[in-house]
């Protein structure tokens, strides 16, 4: 049980970081009985997912109407939404799948804005039958999506990529910091099969070809490793990835340096990048870059009863990576200590180790 591995009480772990700065928390995020200014009506896909969840929460909070698609309304796993604060006069769930048209153009219809967030996030590189599994929802999902917006006139879509669709470019110089210029290489993604990584860049590469014929206002965002508490009851692919350091003991654990944010940080840049008009293109979205080797140190030093991984593998060089133009538009991010015993704190208090992985 992860409970039993965490021994260290969770508020004193948070005592030990007090160099770290201090954060205010969002009013965004509080309870509030005050009267919210009447914002628009936007559609979220995939609204019971991990991200997603912060994004109708962020939504709600505002005052925005939000309809939020999902593939079962009666689904156990969608729940919390309806829990959200402002959920039962501000939230519409729809029953929709990203290759069934007809259900998004429902959802979608009557609003002014769409944050498209849906697609597969599998737990593991290895995918059966990729094309089916990720290629199909991801690409022609997202067009299936384009497609009812623009019958719809919507005013505005934020698209969810991914680092995914930006890093895995042997061709970029290993001196350059990667930026909204870098595109990940499909040949390269095919050859090293990562289905995952050719998913986000084809589906983001195909709605900027999209926008550009069709005229609709497009941005899309790339959030590198999402981390932080999960409002949903099931366990999401990048909160596993943490999980698996602090309980699975792994023999060899692999040393690589990874690029991480905060979902709060990262919901709140996805509202960003839609409400300022002057937003355009492409935003990198991530806060802290460390070698997974140094991770588990810092997670040690912060719980040092967890079974963490035994060893770690070759190292990997670090790649450096630009958020410069998100932060250009007012946005700033957690630091990472906050959002590891944040996360940390949600695991024990949902009991994580015991958890069903969502699908
Ligand atoms: N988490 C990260 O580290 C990370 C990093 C970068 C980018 N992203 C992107 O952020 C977005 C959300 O990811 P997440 O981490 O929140 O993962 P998640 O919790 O697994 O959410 C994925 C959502 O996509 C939905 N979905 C998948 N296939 C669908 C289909 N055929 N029709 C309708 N809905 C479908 C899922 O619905 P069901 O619940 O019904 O399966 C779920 O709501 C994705 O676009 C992902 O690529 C995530």
């Amino acid at each position: 049980m992860l409970q039993s591995m965490f021994k260290v009480d969770l508020f004193k772990a948070r005592e030990n970081c007090s160099s770290m700065p201090k954060i205010e928390f969002q009013d965004d995020y509080k309870s509030t009985n005050q009267k919210l200014e009447e914002k628009g009506r936007v559609c979220v896909t995939g609204a019971g997912g991990y991200l997603a969840s912060w994004v109708v929460k962020l939504l709600l909070s505002k005052g925005y109407k939000v309809h939020g698609t999902v593939r079962d309304p009666d689904d156990i796993k969608n729940m919390h939404l309806k829990k959200l604060e402002n959920a039962s006069e501000g939230l519409q769930l729809f029953k929709a799948d990203l290759l069934d048209t007809v259900s998004l153009s429902d959802a979608i219809s009557g609003c002014a804005g769409v944050f498209h967030v849906a697609s597969p996030v599998p737990p593991s590189l290895i995918v059966e039958n990729y094309e089916v599994e990720l290629m199909q929802p991801a690409v022609i999902g997202t067009l299936n999506v384009l497609d009812a917006c623009l019958k719809s006139k919507i005013k505005k879509i934020v698209v969810v990529s991914s680092l995914g669709a930006i890093f895995l470019n042997p061709n970029w110089p290993r001196d350059r910091v990667m930026d909204e210029e870098c595109w990940s290489d499909l040949e390269f993604c095919k050859a090293t099969k990562n289905w995952y990584c050719m998913s986000k860049t084809l589906a983001e590469s195909e709605a900027w070809e999209y926008a550009r014929t069709s005229k609709l206002n497009i941005v899309t965002i790339c959030p590198s490793i999402v981390l932080g508490p999960m409002l949903q009851p099931t366990l999401n692919t990048s909160s596993l990835y943490l999980l698996k350091f602090l309980k699975d003991g792994m023999e060899a654990a692999d040393s690589g340096f990874r690029h991480f944010v905060d979902v709060r940080d990262t919901a709140e840049a996805v509202l960003i990048i839609y409400e300022k008009a002057e937003a355009e293109g492409r935003y990198v979205c991530s806060s802290h870059g460390i070698k997974t080797q140094d991770l588990v140190l810092k997670l040690k030093s912060m719980y040092p009863y967890c079974n963490y991984p035994k060893s770690f593998r070759e190292e990997v060089p670090e790649v450096k990576l630009s958020s410069e133009k998100l932060q250009k538009l007012g946005w700033s991010y957690w630091p990472l200590e906050e959002t590891l015993v944040d996360s940390i704190k949600n695991y024990e208090e949902i009991g994580a180790s015991t958890l069903k992985y969502k699908n």
